[in-house]
């Protein structure tokens, strides 16, 4: 039986920010996000969250059927929190507490510590740190762990400990209900200490041991803008890390931001500055040029993204086929599909349209609501016209037609297979097949027309 309880009741004055901390963003997803996903992955029989600032906005951001929130107000302490939190334990087996502001935990070495803990022990996860300030320091008479002391209540050489507590502990469920009961909030702080566990485990002989975290990122905690902005570049250098070991090659690994996931073929190729959200693929051979934003999408093996090219698939997603050549500064939306070799230019702008193999639209166009037969050649400036105001209607584009410069198709409208429309037609109705077709004034020229002449002031 696994309990796991999850503190995020603090407020996070430090962030300095009207967001409560549990949601400020770590790679895309929110602080007390990431330690629900890890926590998910431990196949826990009940979570619990405890809520108290925001409670309301913080429940709401992260609520999913498996999770549990108890309420904590107002906010006297960790081993407050965890008292509030005690009700809901299912009895008998393991109670593990972690941290909603230390989001890189690992699934491991929480399991690790579970492990530690075995049922009968308390078990501390506890890191080393050059610089210990702010953490509580692991007191110890050799393998047995003594106390815990806050850097506030600790003596100076208590604070020269340099082995701390991170915040996360293992125990067994009945023991742990009974040392809650037995927590004061006798302190420089004036709070229940949830650390003060270990001072009535020890009194109880109740065996207190440390699982030393595997490294020291994953137990780092957020209390600031500075310490976020730190582990976002932790979290990052390790995912450019794991990227390249797989054969992806960056031009440099600092400057890679994967907000999600991000699937790799071999050979793929990405320049400096790519922003990638969601879930994205690419596909073997692909290149993904300097400062790309993509969300969401598929990109197919030898395609390339040139630069500034901004690709959001939102919930329908994106497909970019095999050879495909977009950008440099193309924008495509929820629902572009470009078949093969398929090439989008600079300032044109793609959405809910499907291109066939070789259609090209290269400069300053939208195609929305569109489907384009295979080597369409799509103007300059030419736009469908997909929205009447209340509706949204589609644009059907046969094989091998070929769209003058600056046209409007004014949707519902389907333009034939070979079909040639003059540039800066607005076309309404069908336009047949092999044909061309044109929609615009007839060119007139007046000979004997005069310009004006300045009238000469006296
Ligand atoms: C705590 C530990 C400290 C450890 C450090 C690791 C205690 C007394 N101290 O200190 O030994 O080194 O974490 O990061 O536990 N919270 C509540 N309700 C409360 C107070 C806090 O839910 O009443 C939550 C916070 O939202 C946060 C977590 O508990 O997610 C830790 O609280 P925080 O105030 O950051 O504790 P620290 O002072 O960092
Ligand atoms: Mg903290």
């Amino acid at each position: 039986m696994l309990n796991i309880v999850i503190m995020a009741a603090g407020k996070g004055t430090r962030m300095k920010s009207e967001l409560p901390k549990a949601l400020h963003r770590l790679a895309g997803r929110s602080l007390l996000q990431h330690v629900l996903d890890t926590a998910a992955a431990l196949g826990a029989d009940r979570i619990i969250v405890v809520t108290g600032h925001s409670a309301e906005a913080v429940e709401s951001a992260v609520a999913a059927p498996h999770l549990e929130f108890v309420r904590q107000m107002p906010q006297l302490g960790t081993g407050h929190a965890v008292r509030v939190a005690a009700p809901r334990l299912l009895d008998g087996g393991t109670t593990l507490i972690l941290n909603g502001d230390v989001p890189l935990i690992r699934a491991d070495t929480a399991r690790r510590l579970i492990d530690a803990s075995g049922g009968d022990r308390l078990a501390l996860l506890t890191v080393d740190l050059p610089d210990p300030t702010g953490y509580g320091r692991v007191v110890r008479d050799g393998d047995n762990v003594l106390a815990i002391v806050e850097e506030k209540d600790a003596t100076a050489a208590q604070r020269a400990i340099r082995e701390v507590y991170t915040g996360m502990m293992a125990a067994p469920t009945a023991a742990l209900r009974r040392w809650l009961g037995q927590l004061t909030n006798a302190n420089a702080q004036r709070e229940y200490y949830l650390t003060d566990v270990v001072a009535h485990a020890a009194a109880d002989r109740v065996p207190v041991v440390a699982a030393q975290a595997a490294s020291e990122t994953e137990v780092l905690g957020v209390n600031s803008p500075l310490q976020l902005a730190e582990l976002e570049r932790r979290y990052q250098r390790a995912r450019a890390d794991s990227l390249m070991e797989a054969g992806v090659r960056l031009a440099d690994p600092a400057r890679l931001d994967v907000r999600g996931e991000l699937m790799c073929g071999s050979d793929v190729e990405i320049d400096v500055n790519c922003v990638f959200e969601g879930r994205v693929e690419l596909g073997d051979g692909a290149r993904i040029s300097a400062n790309c934003v993509i969300r969401n999408a598929v990109i197919e093996a030898g395609a390339l993204i040139r630069p500034f090219t901004h690709m959001d698939g939102g919930d329908v997603g994106i497909r970019i086929g095999a050879g495909a050549e977009v950008g440099p500064f193309a924008r495509l939306r929820p629902g572009a599909r470009l078949g093969p070799e398929v090439h989008i230019g600079n300032f044109v702008e793609v959405k809910n349209s499907t291109l066939g193999r070789g259609a090209k639209a290269n400069h300053l166009a939208y195609l929305g609501d569109a489907t384009l037969g295979e080597r369409v050649n799509y103007g300059a400036g030419s736009i469908t016209a997909n929205y009447d105001g209340a509706n949204k209607h589609p644009t059907v584009i046969g094989a091998d037609a070929h769209i003058g410069s600056n046209c409007v198709l004014v949707a519902p409208v389907t333009i034939g297979e070979g079909a040639t429309i003059g540039g800066g037609s607005t076309i309404t109705r069908e336009a047949p097949a092999g044909q061309l077709t044109l929609a615009r004034a007839k060119q007139v020229s007046i000979a004997k027309w005069k310009r004006p002449v300045k009238v000469k002031q006296k």
